[in-house]
């Protein structure tokens, strides 16, 4: 649904973006996070047509964002900017408003909004001034703002800074809903647990580049790969030299340490069932046993880390 090829951005010779490929399959929420100034805004800008590429290009829904921009728009929800309400007009004539820039005779145009209000959870709200409305109900607004034209796309950049908590929940069971109605969802932000929480991808870009991309499961495993697997050991009824002799003879096993009463085994790939073998083997006992399972916090602190991470 949203494809990148070699996307970039130059300003004033330096790239902003630098040929990013990216792709978002239909249906998934997509989160794209990256520390400030990594390029997210402008990448979003990009793929709506409102900053021009230096090179590449890309396709939203199927569309050319640089020869097809008006397509492409019709086809995106975007959160709009909460001080552009009119704050002395009620939610649904503020809606209605905003439905009318597109082709809606008034009669498709009433249900529309009615049904988009009630479906943010506004229902209640309909004829309340929008200079009333708390700052949730404000983002509310601006979620029936973005669909009220029924878009394939919704992109949302940062749509929960400034929001309180239960804010921010409301919002995630909006986006949750809005997947199960079969849209697309890209969306930046840099709340962790958020985006482990709703997005079925997640890609980190640092610096304009892309560097890692996949699933949560995915981030953890290329991560593990270039960082090296933890395990965590504690055995007993066996001597401490020759667990560390058994250890280190396992293919893999860049290195042992020793902490609290553990062994903490640094390796190349996950050597968990060769180490089992390896202390059976040596008549050894195994009380305790784990991977450990890097969070996507970790992953992205890392990644992120101005030194260059991993
Ligand atoms: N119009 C512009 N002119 C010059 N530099 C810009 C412009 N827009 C963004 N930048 C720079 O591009 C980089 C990426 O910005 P942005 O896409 O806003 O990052 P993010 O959204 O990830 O915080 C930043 O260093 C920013 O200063
Ligand atoms: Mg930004």
């Amino acid at each position: 649904m949203i494809e990148t090829f070699e996307l970039t951005k130059k300003y004033d010779e330096k790239a902003v973006v630098n040929n990013l490929n990216m792709k978002v399959e239909s249906g998934e929420i997509f989160g794209f996070l990256g520390p400030n100034g990594a390029g997210k805004t402008t990448t979003m800008k990009m793929l709506l047509g409102l900053v021009h590429p230096t090179s590449g290009t890309g396709k939203v829904a199927g569309f050319d964002i640089i020869k097809q921009v008006l397509d492409v728009r019709r086809s995106c929800g975007v959160l709009p900017d909460p001080a552009g309400f009119y704050d002395n007009l009620t939610a649904r004539q503020n809606l209605k408003f905003y439905g009318s820039l597109y082709d809606l005779d008034d009669d498709d145009l009433k249900k529309r909004v009615d049904a988009t209000l009630d479906l943010v959870g506004l229902k209640d709200a309909k004829d309340k001034k929008i200079g009333k409305f708390s700052k949730g109900m404000k983002q509310r607004f601006g979620v029936a703002q973005a669909i009220v034209h029924d878009p394939q796309v919704l992109m949302f950049d940062e749509p929960t800074a400034g929001i309180d908590p239960q804010g921010a929940e409301d919002f995630r069971v909006l986006m949750r809903q809005m997947k199960e109605r079969g849209k697309t969802v890209f969306l930046t932000s840099h709340v962790m647990p958020e985006v482990e929480a709703i997005c079925d991808h997640i890609g980190i870009i640092v610096n304009g580049e892309m560097k890692i991309c996949g699933n949560v499961d995915e981030l953890v495993d290329q991560y593990s790969r270039r960082q090296g697997y933890q395990l965590k050991l504690r055995v007993k009824d066996i001597d401490e030299d020759v667990v560390r002799n058994s250890l280190k003879s396992i293919v893999g096993v860049i290195s042992i340490a020793r902490n609290d009463g553990f062994f903490l085994v640094n390796a190349k790939e996950d050597v968990s069932e060769d180490v089992s073998r390896s202390i059976i083997r040596e008549k050894g006992v195994i009380t305790e046993l784990e991977s450990y399972r890097p969070s996507l916090n970790e992953i992205f602190l890392n990644v992120t880390r101005p030194t260059g991470g991993c």
